[in-house]
């Protein structure tokens, strides 16, 4: 059964959408991984500035395999690293992991 590990990634006043722009570059990096069923970033519609990458996993021995691996450190370690300028300051003020499994529900696919 597949299992959902969540990012919840707090940011501060207007910098969302810098968020989904960082995203929008790095999503499919994480496609070819073993056990990867697919993510999705959430933007919160309400005065919270909280948000979520909602990922989908076939075991959690494959996310933490991701977790460990230099694909994900590449990804979460600033565009800039590597080139000549210092790295991006980070758009996140806080990020809290959660993790769930299915216990429920319905869908229409
Ligand atoms: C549940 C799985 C994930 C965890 C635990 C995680 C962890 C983190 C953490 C701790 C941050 C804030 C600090 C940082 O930038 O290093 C972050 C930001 C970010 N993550 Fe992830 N992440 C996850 C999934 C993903 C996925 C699937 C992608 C896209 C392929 C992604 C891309 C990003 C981007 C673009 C940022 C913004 C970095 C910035 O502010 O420059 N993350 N993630």
């Amino acid at each position: 059964m597949s299992i959902i590990k969540i990012n919840a990634i707090t940011v501060p006043g207007d910098s969302g959408d810098e968020l989904a722009r960082r995203f929008a570059a790095r999503a499919g990096q994480v496609d070819g991984q073993a056990g990867f069923e697919g993510f999705e970033l959430l933007k919160p519609t309400d005065d919270r500035h909280t948000w979520l990458v909602i990922t989908r996993w076939a075991d959690d021995a494959s996310f933490q395999a991701w977790v460990n691996s230099p694909a994900f450190g590449h990804g979460h370690r600033g565009e800039a690293e590597g080139a000549s300028q210092p790295a991006a300051p980070q758009v996140g003020m806080t990020s809290e992991l959660w993790s769930y499994e299915v216990a429920g529900g319905s869908a229409l696919s």
